[in-house]
């Protein structure tokens, strides 16, 4: 497995790692290739060539990051891929006084691992024009 950073994309790929992970964002291929081709860092793990696992982070470059994905391809998951691309991303921002996401339900669990914890009496809030949580 080679865990790449700034890799090129390609559209076909990308959709079919997010359909077989149910993300609403596969529907919008318009906008989410540019987003994740602009993002300040994006992490890709590939077996043979072929993706099979992708994150992304943005940040203001010194303080703040947000990590927005970090999904697996099915047949991939729970043999560390999420753990080796998120270690990429953290070697980056590991000094920001925030790095920040929002867990989903089933993978709360992988994030405390790599040292995630609930955000004080915070209440994650949002806009979100999807429909998978
Ligand atoms: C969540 C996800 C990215 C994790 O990737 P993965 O490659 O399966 O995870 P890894 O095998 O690298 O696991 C890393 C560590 O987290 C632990 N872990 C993984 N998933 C876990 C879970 N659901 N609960 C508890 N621990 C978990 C593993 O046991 C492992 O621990 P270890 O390194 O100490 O042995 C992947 O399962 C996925 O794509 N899920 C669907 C999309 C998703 O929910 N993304 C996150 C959105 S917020």
């Amino acid at each position: 497995m080679e865990i790449r950073l700034a890799d090129t994309i390609e559209t076909e790929e990308v959709i079919e790692l997010y359909r077989l992970n149910s993300w609403s964002s596969a529907e919008k291929p318009d906008q989410l290739l540019p987003a994740l081709r602009n993002s300040d860092t994006l992490v890709t793990a590939r077996l043979s060539g072929k993706l099979i696992g992708l994150g992304n982070a943005i940040s203001d470059g010194s303080l703040v990051v947000y990590y927005p994905h970090m999904l697996v391809h099915p047949d991939h998951k729970g043999k560390g891929v999420g753990r080796a691309m998120m270690e990429a991303l953290q070697k980056r921002y590991r000094s920001f006084h925030q790095q920040m996401l929002t867990a989903d339900g089933n993978a709360i669990g992988f994030y405390r691992t790599l040292g995630f914890e609930r955000a004080g009496r915070t209440e994650p809030m949002w806009i979100y024009a999807g429909n998978e949580h």
